[in-house]
């Protein structure tokens, strides 16, 4: 399984239930008061997202795999984390307990302050539309075929709940180099500017965080910097942005860092 994407479509992986399984929310309910009341004193709060004392195990027919050992780490908004380690360290795993589509073995995920576990399945729906963008490193994973790309934005922010008007649709496309293809459809537009499209698609609406599996992995060096720049020129929208990537250059960009390495925390500022 190269990038651990669960088979249903990316657009089902964005809107559609997700394969998180609810059997275990009675056992570990806890209302979101509760949750806020533990948190009260905690920097995890303020942050747009964290993970405290994860740990996921994938129990397979014949092994158990320690896929993430005890990672907390608080993702703070305006602010770009990477996410870095080898193949297999468990970058994936960890962006997708913050996608809130698997929950953790144990520890907890908390997105906008909010113990993801607590939630039932229709507020950990609405939480996921509101606040959480998800970026596949597939450019054309992140879009829909026959979409113009000033399209393509409006309705990623009608999903979200959010009507967000035309100019400020078009600003978005001009600081990401867009200006000149709102009428394209994406296959009429280079691997990378799909990719800034996808970054355009993640970030309208004023999500809390936008998490990026290895976004520049499928580009050429000249596409994947362009495309770096954006998640830069865009930290003033105030979203927490965590990008997975072997690319030392992902970790130049970051403000901040988590590396991983067999599951457990090598390196974090
Ligand atoms: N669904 C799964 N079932 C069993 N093992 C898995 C599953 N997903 C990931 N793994 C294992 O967990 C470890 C971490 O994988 P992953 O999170 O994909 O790492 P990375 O994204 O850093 O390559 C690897 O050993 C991988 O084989
Ligand atoms: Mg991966």
């Amino acid at each position: 399984m190269a990038d651990n994407r669960p088979s249903d479509s990316s657009w089902e992986f964005h809107w559609g239930d997700s394969s998180f399984d609810d059997a275990a929310d009675g056992a570990r309910d806890r209302t979101v008061r509760e949750a806020a009341s533990i948190l009260l004193a905690d920097p995890a709060r303020t942050a747009a997202a964290s993970v405290v004392g994860v740990g996921k195990v994938y129990r397979t027919a014949t092994e158990e795999v320690h896929a993430l050992v005890d990672v907390s780490k608080n993702f703070p908004r305006g602010r770009i984390t990477a996410i870095a380690g080898p193949s297999g360290s468990g970058k994936s795993s960890l962006l997708r307990l913050l996608a809130c589509v698997d929950r953790p073995t144990s520890g907890s995920v908390l997105v906008e302050g909010r113990d993801v576990a607590s939630l039932r399945i229709r507020q950990r729906r609405a939480l996921r539309r509101s606040s959480v963008s998800y970026m596949f490193q597939n450019p054309i994973d992140n879009l829909l075929d026959y979409l113009p790309a000033r399209e393509q934005v409006k309705l990623a922010s009608r999903l979200r709940g959010i009507r967000t008007a035309t100019d400020e649709i078009e600003r978005l496309l001009v600081v990401l180099g867009l200006d000149h293809r709102l009428r394209h459809t994406p296959h009429q537009l280079s691997g990378g500017e799909q990719q800034r499209l996808a970054v355009a698609c993640a970030v309208i609406g004023h999500p809390a965080i936008v998490i990026a599996d290895e976004p520049t992995a499928e580009l050429d060096s000249a596409a994947a910097d362009r495309v770096l720049e954006a998640f830069r020129d865009l930290r003033a929208e105030g979203v927490a942005f965590v990008i997975s990537s072997h690319d030392p250059r992902v970790v130049e960009i970051a403000d901040h860092l988590l590396r991983l390495d067999h599951g457990r925390v090598e390196e974090s500022t």
